[in-house]
Order: C-alpha cells, then sequence, then structure tokens
C-alpha cells in the first residue's frame, strides 16, 4: 500500500484539514500514526527528542522532550499556531524489573516521561482546545496507555503503574473535557514490534505482534468518528497474545 491510498486502493481524505500533534513521533507506533493519518488528508506536527533526518511529506517534525516544561511550551505554541484540532500522546518509555530492583533514577525516567509527559503536553494544548470549544470546533485526544492500563504482571510494576496512571488521567479528563465538547480516546494495544525498551523492530520473536500501523488505524479510527460519536477505549492485541483483559 502507498501513502495516499487505503487497503482498497482509494484515495482517502477523511481527515483533510485536520492538524494533529503527535508526541513520539520519530519512530515506532508514534511515526505509524503519522504516515498514517498524513495519508488520510491530516497534517501532523510531530515531536521527539531526536528528530534529525526525518522527513515525511505532510509532516513537521520539532524537538520535543515531555518532560521538561519549557520544551514543551515550545512544541505546543507551534502546535497551536498551526491550529491542531487534536493531540496523541503516545511519547513513552518502559523499564521492566521486579521490585526490589527498581531505582528512583528508573521511577522518575518512567513516570516522567509517561505520566508528567502526558500532563503537561495535555494542560499546555487545553486552553487551545477551549478556545476552539467556544469559537463552535471541536477537539481530541488520543493517549496511546497499553493492555496493561488495567492489568500487571511480574517485572512490571513501575511501567503499569505508569500506565494505570494514564487511563486514569484519560478518565478524567474525558469528564473534565465534556464541559467543552473535548473527544478522549484511550489506545490500548498489546505487543507491537517497535523501538520499545531497547528492542529492533523485525526481531523474529515479534513476527506476529501488531505492527505499529495497526495502532494506527485505531487512532484513525478514533479521530475519523462522526462528530456525535465519542470512541473511549480501543484494547487490542495480536491474535498470538494470550487473551488477558
Ligand atoms: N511496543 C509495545 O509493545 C507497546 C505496547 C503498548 C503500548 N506501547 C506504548 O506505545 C508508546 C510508543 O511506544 P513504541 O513502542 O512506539 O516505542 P519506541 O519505538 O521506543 O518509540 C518511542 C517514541 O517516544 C519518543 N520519546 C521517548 N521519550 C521521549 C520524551 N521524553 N519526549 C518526547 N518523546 C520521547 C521516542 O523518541 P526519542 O527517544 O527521540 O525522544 C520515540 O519517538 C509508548 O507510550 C508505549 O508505552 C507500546
Amino acid at each position: 500500500m502507498t501513502e495516499g491510498s487505503t487497503t482498497n486502493g482509494a484515495a482517502s481524505s477523511s481527515l483533510l484539514g485536520r492538524n494533529v500533534a503527535v508526541s513520539g513521533a520519530s519512530k515506532g507506533i508514534g511515526l505509524g500514526v503519522a504516515r498514517l493519518l498524513i495519508t488520510h488528508g491530516a497534517h501532523v506536527i510531530g515531536g521527539a527528542r531526536d528528530v534529525s533526518g526525518l522527513e515525511v511529506p505532510g509532516a513537521e517534525f520539532l524537538t520535543l522532550d515531555v518532560t521538561d516544561e519549557a520544551s514543551v511550551e515550545r512544541f505546543a505554541a507551534r502546535c497551536v499556531g498551526a491550529g491542531v484540532d487534536a493531540l496523541v500522546n503516545n511519547a513513552g518509555v518502559g523499564v521492566f524489573k521486579p521490585v526490589e530492583a527498581i531505582t528512583p533514577e528508573d521511577y522518575r525516567r518512567v513516570m516522567d516521561t509517561n505520566v508528567l509527559g502526558t500532563l503537561l503536553l495535555t494542560r499546555a494544548l487545553l486552553p487551545h482546545f477551549q478556545a476552539r470549544h467556544a469559537a463552535g470546533q471541536s477537539s481530541a485526544v488520543v493517549n496511546i496507555t497499553s493492555d496493561v492500563s488495567a492489568r500487571t504482571f511480574a517485572g512490571g510494576a513501575l511501567y503499569t503503574a505508569s500506565k494505570y496512571a494514564q487511563r486514569a488521567i484519560t478518565q478524567a479528563l474525558a469528564y473534565e473535557g465534556h464541559a467543552y465538547g473535548l473527544r478522549v480516546t484511550e489506545i490500548r494495544p498489546g505487543m507491537v514490534d517497535t523501538f520499545f525498551a531497547d528492542s529492533q523492530p523485525g526481531e523474529a520473536h515479534k513476527a506476529a505482534w501488531l505492527k505499529p500501523e495497526d495502532v494506527a488505524g485505531a487512532v484513525l479510527y478514533a479521530l475519523s468518528a462522526p462528530a456525535h460519536v465519542r470512541v473511549d477505549e480501543v484494547l487490542l492485541h495480536p491474535v498470538v497474545q494470550d487473551v488477558a483483559f
């Protein structure tokens, strides 16, 4: 499939005129989201700490460290200038250790990126989304959490704590955003073949895992839903993953 076409070969413009901010857009799921949304007509403003060498027609990439308030404010200012109508909080890291091995540095890295980062970037764009509502325009926030945002496992204490927290933030924001027409979605993928946790895409044991474009499809579904529809949550797994809810 080439950019600008859909699986049935037809051009799609379901997001034409839309401007979407994506954090962690330099690789993995975030880059897959950026690519798919562009294919469907959106302009994407993507951020990551290292955006060197990234060239995707339809996207602009800016340096963004979601743990750094000043960096977030700079990124958000460009997003507001571009009139973004949606934010995809995707930037995230994972550290997997038994409880007795978790260090304060591990804690700060994971919680600052996954939880504080989600809070800072969302907070920076909410006044803009509220102003859009006052002008009769709707906006959306899509948070990429995980299938483990509501369950845990041995070695997963820190990562799943961050994902439970992201889920709580997502749901609280949905209640708060109701007042200004904000549509809030949690995307909960199972195992995805990316660079996550210092892995490499294409490793043999990941052959049957979800691909970034599978998760991107869920984001597209949420962002292109009819105006009266709010997609609260999407849980998706590769067929080979043990069924776990
Ligand atoms: N892979 C999986 O199996 C899986 C499953 C469920 C959920 N998820 C979630 O999906 C999201 C994306 O993960 P992925 O699998 O695509 O991982 P990835 O391939 O490692 O990509 C992570 C992205 O986040 C960016 N990032 C990391 N720290 C950042 C920071 N402080 N500020 C801004 N950007 C930052 C990275 O760029 P820089 O390093 O250049 O900043 C990169 O663009 C994460 O939230 C993860 O928890 C992943």
